[in-house]
């Protein structure tokens, strides 16, 4: 086994995560693969998503990775459980943060925004069960089409987030749910449409689990100089590009 941890998307949202694992965790190797050619997997089936799934997490087990983070909602909806009962390694997934976001919520509605796979699942379907008072969910329409191309600060962004906010411009909303990785690209656009409330993106949720999990398996790196980040894609040249850039860019 290498020293190195998988973290997976289907595309670029996964840098998200990255970016916090990175903070946290200075010290270990970093394996991003995305999807980029098969992305966004939101729109698709669930058996389109489960075999794309299976392909993306082989690649990154055929690297040997000690643990295999699932930055992406939609694939931890999907597949997670499979996968955990398949590989003896530690499986991070993500889940849309509905239920600290409906804890702190005082009287208003909470916007869980998600892509439309993620949103009909069971996994959600539970969520909504026990924490689903005054959550509105919401499919973020065509939003991973645009942060894929690089457009999250765009024109066109505002206009899509416009066409799926406008219905609650005028209500209550205490929070706002980013239950898709790709959306933190998004945050500065989205609190502008709603400056009060707060958001809740699950990104430092999942850096803690991890590394509690690297921990409890012993599988912490003993380097003490800082990690390598590797990109990987289906996609091509230009997604690396932008992969990098998302690793810093301001949000
Ligand atoms: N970034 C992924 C998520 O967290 C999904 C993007 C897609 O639709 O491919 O749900």
């Amino acid at each position: 086994m290498k020293d190195i941890i998988g973290i997976l998307d289907s595309g670029v949202g996964g840098i998200s995560v990255l970016r916090r694992a990175v903070q946290l965790l200075p010290n270990e190797n970093f394996l991003f693969y995305g999807d980029n050619a098969n992305a966004p997997y939101g729109p698709r089936s669930l058996e389109e998503i489960r075999i794309l799934s299976r392909q993306a997490t082989d690649y990154l087990l055929e690297r040997d990775v000690k643990a295999l983070v699932i930055a992406c909602n939609t694939i931890t909806s999907a597949y997670a459980e499979t996968l955990r009962a398949e590989v003896s390694i530690p499986v991070i997934g993500m889940e849309p943060a509905v239920k600290p976001a409906s804890l702190a919520r005082s009287g208003g509605k909470i916007l869980a925004l998600a892509t439309r796979a993620t949103l009909s699942l069971e996994r959600f379907s539970r969520l909504m069960e026990h924490y689903g008072e005054g959550v509105i969910p919401l499919e973020g329409k065509g939003l991973v089409e645009l942060v894929e191309a690089g457009r999250a600060n765009s024109p066109e962004a505002r206009a899509a987030l416009a066409a799926i906010f406008e219905p609650y411009l005028d209500q209550q909303i205490d929070g706002i749910v980013l239950g898709c990785t790709h959306y933190p690209f998004l945050r500065r656009q989205i609190e502008a449409f709603f400056p009060k409330a707060q958001i809740f993106d699950g990104l430092d949720g999942t850096a803690r689990q991890l590394k509690r999990r690297l921990e409890d398996a012993g599988l912490l790196t003993e380097q003490n100089v800082p990690g390598r980040v590797i990109f990987e894609s289906s996609g091509g040249a230009d997604m690396l590009e932008l992969m990098r850039e998302l690793l810093t860019a301001e949000l």
